[in-house]
């Protein structure tokens, strides 16, 4: 959420700031702003909209210099407008700021600083900032760089919040001071020349060697080197990791869409995410970043759920497989309820916390209370140098590739992966049975090709989507480990399309939802012949008895379905336990079909942002 790039070398900086922003044009794209030093003072460019907005302003006006800031914003304080898109400057304007994150006490601070006579243009918590560190600047009696590093953390000492900032000042033509508290930041090691980003995707192109900055630290940045401290001191055992490079991945290739690029990368990515990790011969999972051994995974009495969004209905689906296939109690959590609420917690507890960015603050910050509580917790998460990876005690990669569409798809299929190895491994530590192990194994070996049947047929998904996109309200309905897709499909639809969608266990139809059946607010009801299939079937003919019109999610094979419902979206049949998996791709396909005839913007629908570091 709120993107940050920072360079100072020997190159213009304009190119490189605008071209690295665009990278986390993802965390945000509302507006965006640069800041460089133009050897007088400094100039600033920022438009509200999208960075291409931005980089017309500057090919109008380029602004000329070595070294600079720049931001791409996620509103949290304030409209998407000019004004109040960063950088902000101090009240001298000799200094530019930059920020991802809240400042909490803004309000207090701001008027404060109106009663010692400061003005203000914006009204983002931003500003703000800015003037702290301007005024403990100016009052500062330190001499040369450390003065500016000084001054961040004097202000960082009087905000409460989260922040990942960069600042420049005119009067220290070679310096970037950057700064950390709850959101990434990580510094790019370059030949000459340094970078700080939010993420290291942004500096791809640049360099593949980073320092990630922890939590408190400030680090003033100059061409040849940078110094790292936190309130404790200088840091001194760096460590540069290297990472891999992302930029070919950025591509969208044939497709018009990340989003349908990431969809039919699904074939691929969760084969990525059980390569090597199945084991034939013992009938099971190997899992090796766990961290865990079969003694201490046999003690677990009980497993913990934390997740956001799409990463929380994945979630839902492991307790279902988890809870099926090892016999373990599993209940999921809302990450932003269980940092601050009560929820009692046992003994022998597992917590996983599911995160694609693994930056999600909420994710983080119950991860953080579950460990302060005592618990292990390990991480589900796609990128590999997140705060969540991190910090976590162990845990399992996804290795899904980036997902750039801000509508999560291939991270949902390859977490509910993860937790079906999981369920097998847990369960074959416990009482399931060989033969049903070798059942679920053969069954996930055949899960790429049938996904690819499923997207071979997106084109009569493209009808259906064509014929409902004008609802101005959906229902989703599902049972048992159904439920949480239909709870994802209606996320899916409501992101991508703007319309109205709800998530539901079947049988709560009658329980209230059913008043709002009509033929204008279409179900799309996912029944695969299971246990529950007969049930399904009840509430479909509910459904019709009251005038409303049903998609369905079924088998390809399911004559009686084609009958009774107005459309169906087929899914080829596998292991019950594997079917959800199958059953969300159709989902996914609706949603971004009815987004495109509906003219919507797909991969960066509005007010969302991928990554969401703010609470
Ligand atoms: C939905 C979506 C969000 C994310 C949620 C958690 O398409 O993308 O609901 O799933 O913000 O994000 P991560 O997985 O990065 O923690």
């Amino acid at each position: 959420m709120c993107g940050i790039v920072a360079y100072v070398g020997p190159r213009d900086a304009q190119p490189i700031l605008l071209d690295a922003l665009s990278r986390l044009e993802y965390r945000g794209y509302d507006s965006a702003g640069l800041a460089i030093l133009n050897g007088k003072g400094v100039e600033v460019r920022k438009k509200s909209g999208r960075i291409q907005e931005l980089a017309s302003a500057c090919q109008q006006k380029p602004v000329q210099g070595q070294i600079g800031i720049s931001h791409t914003r996620w509103a949290t304080h304030g409209g998407a407008t000019d004004i109040n898109a960063h950088p902000h400057l101090d009240a001298s304007g000799r200094l530019a700021l930059v920020h991802n994150g809240v400042v909490e006490n803004y309000l207090e601070l701001r008027a404060r600083l109106v009663g010692h006579g400061h003005k203000f243009v914006s009204e983002t918590d931003t500003e703000v900032l800015a003037h702290l560190v301007g005024d403990a600047f100016a009052a500062s009696k330190t001499k040369g760089e450390e003065k500016l590093v000084e001054a961040v953390r004097s202000a960082m000492k009087q905000v409460q919040g989260t922040l990942g900032i960069a600042v420049i000042h005119s009067d220290l033509p070679g310096l970037v001071v950057g700064a950390r508290r709850g959101s990434p930041l990580v510094i790019g090691i370059g030949h000459g020349e340094n970078f700080l980003a939010s993420d290291t995707q942004a500096l791809a192109p640049y360099t593949n060697r980073v320092v990630i900055l922890k939590d408190q630290e400030v680090v003033a940045l100059k061409a040849e080197r940078y110094d790292i401290a936190s309130p404790l001191g200088i840091r001194s055992d760096i460590q540069i990791e290297e990472i891999e490079n992302g930029v070919a991945t950025s591509d969208k290739g044939p497709y018009p869409h990340y989003m349908l690029k990431e969809i039919y990368e699904q074939t691929s990515s969760i084969q990525n995410a059980f390569r090597g990790r199945l084991n034939p011969h013992e009938a099971t999972a190997k899992l090796g970043g766990l961290n865990l051994s079969s003694h201490e995974l046999r003690k677990i009495e009980r497993i913990s759920i934390l997740g956001c969004g799409t990463a929380l209905h994945a979630g839902m689906v492991g307790k279902y497989l988890i809870e099926t296939l090892a016999k373990i109690p599993v209940e999921t959590h809302y990450a932003s309820e269980f940092r601050y609420g009560d929820s009692p917690t046992s003994p022998n507890t597992l917590f996983f916390a599911v995160s694609q960015s693994g930056e999600t603050a909420d994710t983080l910050g119950a991860l953080r209370e579950a460990q302060r509580r005592g618990f292990p917790c390990l991480g589900i998460c796609n990128h590999v140098s997140s705060t969540i990876a991190r910090e976590s005690n162990g845990g399992v990669y996804m290795h899904s590739g980036p997902e750039i569409g801000v509508a999560a798809t291939k991270s949902f299929t390859s977490q509910v992966m993860i937790f079906t190895l999981l369920g097998l491994l847990l369960g074959r530590l416990r009482s399931l049975s060989a033969s049903h192990g070798q059942e679920i194994l053969q069954a996930i070996e055949s899960l790429p090709q049938k996904i690819t049947q499923v997207l071979d047929r997106s084109d009569e998904t493209k009808k259906v989507a064509q014929k409902y996109a004008e609802a101005k309200s959906m229902l989703f309905l599902g049972r048992l480990a159904n439920f949480p897709i239909a709870l994802e499909g209606a996320l899916k639809m409501k992101e991508v399309t703007y319309i109205h969608a709800e998530g539901y266990p079947s049988a709560e139809l009658k329980h209230g939802v059913i008043a709002l059946i009509d033929k204008e607010t279409p179900t799309v009801l996912i029944a695969p012949r299971d246990g529950v299939y007969d049930k399904n079937l009840g509430s479909l003919q509910e459904i019709k008895a009251r005038g409303g019109r049903v998609i369905a999610v079924a088998h390809e094979t399911d004559a009686k379905i084609r009958d009774l419902a107005d459309a169906v979206l087929p899914v080829p049949e596998t292991h019950p336990l594997l079917q959800p998996l199958l059953n969300v791709i159709p989902l996914q396909l609706l949603s971004y079909h009815s987004a495109v005839a509906l003219g919507r913007d797909v991969d960066k629908p509005r007010n969302l942002a991928k990554s969401v570091t703010v609470e």
